[in-house]
């Protein structure tokens, strides 16, 4: 049994704690979370044994193999230090991203690697069948040249406005994903970009808060990416990417709740698209766990490297100071 230990118990907290009960050969040891009640309750909830408030609290506990970190992005450094030190060697699993920009990135692994850890950074696009088929008809050649990609990220729901207040920044709340699927398909990163943005609410105008964005991302290699993000598309999730290339395209698209189609005299009608990132990830979010149970049991590698977390920070960073300046930023 590869024991895990849960840090944070939030949103995405919630989403792994159901993906790790349900993995063969995983059991989740541990839940962390500063809220100490939180944390309590769903270990009981779970029936895990250890619930404590810090990494170090945890260590005294008992024998834990890797750590999930699902705690809020700012707050992944400091507990990837305190389990460099109370837990060297131990696996480091971590939500997206993993710090706001690739100086803090670079520490964190270095870090990380000074306490023999290895981080495995989540992007899950990586995992999710139709984005990992897509992408291979990219990498195999089958479209030939890709010369376009557009992108189409439909939040929903809204978050609430405090969410998008306090740390909901468009370019590096939501770009990240389909910059590092992109990029990855492509094998290739950006040269320049070029982002523009509106508000639709007078609050999140006032604090400089974009909820619908732009972005023209001018590729190495030639190619043009655009990626149109919005927090407010209210048919469901909605989360499309169509490579065109010069033997044919690739997309992306949603999966309904079913696939019956009802036609009558207005028209016809099909399902809404998934609610939201939990249902459309269920399968992806649980195949990340299993890769990362790989990891520890030295069975398996981990897709995503530093340099790409830190080149996607810096792309999503540069979109922010393009819309700032209102200019295009050329990306060393
Ligand atoms: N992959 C995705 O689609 C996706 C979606 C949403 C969020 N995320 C990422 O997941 C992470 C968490 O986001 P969330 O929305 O679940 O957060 P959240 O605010 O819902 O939950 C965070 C939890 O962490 C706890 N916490 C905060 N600081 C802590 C600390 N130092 N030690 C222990 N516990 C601490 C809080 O008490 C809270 O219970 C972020 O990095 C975010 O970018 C990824």
């Amino acid at each position: 049994m590869v024991r895990l230990a849960l840090i944070g118990t939030g949103r995405m907290g919630l989403i792994r704690m159901r993906c790790m009960q349900s993995l063969p050969g995983v059991t989740v040891s541990h839940v962390i979370d500063s809220n100490a009640d939180q944390a309590g309750r769903l270990a009981t909830q779970w029936g895990v044994n250890h619930v404590a408030s810090t990494i170090e609290e945890a260590t005294s506990l008992g024998d834990i193999d890797g750590f999930v970190i699902s705690t809020p992005t700012g707050s992944h450094m400091s507990i990837i230090k305190d389990i460099a030190k109370h837990a060297p060697g131990k696996g480091i699993f971590t939500e997206k991203p993993v710090a706001d920009n690739p100086t803090d990135i670079e520490k964190a692994f270095q870090i990380a690697k000074d306490g023999g850890n290895q981080i495995c950074c989540s992007f899950q696009r990586r995992f999710d069948q139709t984005y990992v088929t897509a992408a291979d008809a990219v990498t195999t050649g089958a479209l030939g040249k890709v010369h376009n990609v557009n992108v189409i990220f439909g939040d929903h729901p809204c978050p609430p406005i405090e969410f998008l207040v306090d740390g909901g920044d468009i370019f590096m709340d939501l770009a990240p994903h389909d910059l590092d699927y992109v990029f990855n398909a492509l094998s290739d990163t950006a040269s320049s970009v070029y982002a523009t943005g509106c508000s639709s609410d007078p609050v999140l105008q006032e604090k400089g808060v974009l909820d619908n964005a732009l972005m023209v991302v001018n590729m190495k290699k030639g190619a043009v990416v655009t990626m149109q993000m919005s927090r407010s598309a209210v048919f469901g999730y909605d989360q499309r990417c169509e490579f065109f290339g010069t033997s044919g395209s690739a997309a992306v698209t949603n999966p309904k709740e079913h696939d019956a189609v009802i036609r009558s005299i207005e028209g016809s009608k099909t399902a809404r698209f998934s609610h939201s990132f939990p249902e459309r990830f269920d399968v992806a979010f649980k195949k990340e766990l299993e890769t990362f149970k790989g990891v520890i049991l030295g069975k398996g590698t981990w897709p995503v490297s530093e340099e790409e977390c830190k080149v996607v920070q810096s792309v999503a960073d540069a979109a922010r100071r393009s819309y700032e300046e209102g200019r295009v930023v050329n990306i060393e």
